[in-house]
Order: structure tokens, then C-alpha cells, then sequence
């Protein structure tokens, strides 16, 4: 079989990750969270507080980039790569709601995602990577042999995330939770670099009804027709 790059765009807490993950692990490929990228970026920038309530320092978040250095630490148990930021993990911390806060501000800034699209690029210059995130079918792999653009309605999508923070034992307001998946749209799919939007050539899963193992299936065939 030939190694392919697999790209997965889409609104947030679609299930891109559950299905990205699972696909790698069944074809032995790599797989990479972009969004832990950006979220590992915006918890440092918040640990110096250039990102606050009332307070974004664009000009110290840029002049800070060199100091950061990220990279994916594979864990056995859970089958997946953990994000460690300057060799600290902070797989955890990163979902925090404070992050998912201010992360769509951080990833608007064209030096962010600049820093970050090399890396994910260099990350996939071998193929046999599947990449989650929003912009991966239209700047980061635009030549991707298979590109998934999955969508859920925004209570649906709310509704899995407030599940996901729950179950970690995290204090969270389901209000809460739905406003941020809301902005966060809003933001990702409005800024002027890179906003979210489906490739031509990418196609749509609308996951609102359909379960995880027909949705993973579906994706299978898609890969398998490629490969
Ligand atoms: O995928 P996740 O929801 O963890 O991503 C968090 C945020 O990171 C997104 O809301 C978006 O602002 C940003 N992001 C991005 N480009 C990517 C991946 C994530 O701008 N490729």
C-alpha cells in the first residue's frame, strides 16, 4: 500500500479527533492535533500573560514564539500522542475552558500560524499522517490525497464537549460550554488568515445523526479507494 496524508477539517468538537485517531491507529500512521498546537501556544502566552481577561499583547505574543518548542509524546495507554510545551505535558491543561477562551485569538495571528503550519508540514513530509484541525485541506496539505470537512450541529457539538469536560471532572456550565463552541466558530471561520472553510475537493460528513463506527467505516472506504 502506498502511504497517503489524510486531512480533517472542521467546526469544533465535530469528533474529528475520535475519528483522526482511530484511522491512525488502524494504518499505522502518525497522528497530529493541530489544535493542541495552537491551544499549547495560547498556555504559554497566558502563563506571561500577554493573553488575559481585558489584555492581548500581539506584539509580545510574536516576540515570544522562538521561546516555545512543541512536540508529541506517544502514550502507550491511551494511544495517542500527548502535547508537551517546552518538555512539560500539558495534554491537560490545554483543554482547559480558559484556553479554548482565547485560543481562537492566538490562532488569528498570521506569525502563530506561520510557526505552527511549517511544523505540522515538516511533521508530514513523509505521508502516512492523518491531521486534524481547521485549515489542514486548504494551507497546511492542499495536495492531501483524502480530505474529510466533518460538521454537527452546534448543540450537538456543545453538548460533546460538555460531556468530555464533565467526565474529566471539570466544573463547567453547558451555557458556557455552547457560547465558546459559538465564538470559536465565529472566530475561526471569520479571521483573515487561513479561516475555516471547506476545500473544493474535501468531503463533508455531516456527523449530527450518524454514530462513530458507521462515521469511522465510511472513512475507512474513502481511505482504502486511495491507497
Ligand atoms: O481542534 P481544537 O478545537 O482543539 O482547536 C482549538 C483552536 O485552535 C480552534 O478553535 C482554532 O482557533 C485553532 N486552530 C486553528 N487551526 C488549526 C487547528 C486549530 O486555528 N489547524
Amino acid at each position: 500500500d502506498k502511504k497517503i496524508t489524510i486531512a480533517i477539517d472542521g467546526f469544533s468538537s465535530t469528533g474529528k479527533s475520535t475519528v483522526a485517531r482511530r484511522l491512525a491507529r488502524e494504518l499505522g500512521y502518525v497522528y497530529v492535533d493541530t489544535g493542541a498546537m495552537y491551544r499549547a501556544v495560547t498556555l504559554y502566552m497566558m502563563r506571561k500573560v500577554f493573553v488575559s481577561e481585558g489584555n492581548f499583547d500581539k506584539e509580545a505574543i510574536v516576540r515570544h514564539l522562538p521561546f516555545i518548542s512543541l512536540h508529541f509524546e506517544f502514550d502507550e495507554e491511551l494511544g495517542y500522542g500527548h502535547m508537551y510545551l517546552n518538555d512539560e505535558n500539558v495534554e491537560e491543561e490545554i483543554r482547559y475552558m480558559e484556553v479554548s477562551q482565547n485560543v481562537s485569538k492566538v490562532s488569528a495571528i498570521p506569525e502563530v500560524r506561520k510557526m505552527l503550519v511549517e511544523q505540522q508540514q515538516e511533521m508530514g513530509k513523509n505521508k502516512g499522517v492523518v491531521m486534524d484541525g481547521r485549515d489542514i485541506g486548504t494551507v497546511v496539505f492542499p495536495d492531501a490525497e483524502l480530505k474529510i470537512f466533518m460538521t454537527a450541529s452546534t448543540e450537538k457539538r456543545a453538548q460533546r464537549r460538555y460531556d468530555e469536560l464533565k467526565g474529566r471532572g471539570d466544573e463547567v456550565d453547558f451555557q458556557e460550554v455552547l457560547q465558546n463552541v459559538k465564538d470559536r466558530d465565529y472566530m475561526d471561520s471569520t479571521r483573515e488568515d487561513s479561516p475555516l472553510r471547506k476545500a473544493d475537493d474535501a468531503i463533508e460528513f455531516d456527523n449530527s445523526s450518524m454514530d462513530l463506527e458507521e462515521q469511522f467505516k465510511k472513512v475507512l472506504k474513502l481511505v482504502k479507494d486511495r491507497i
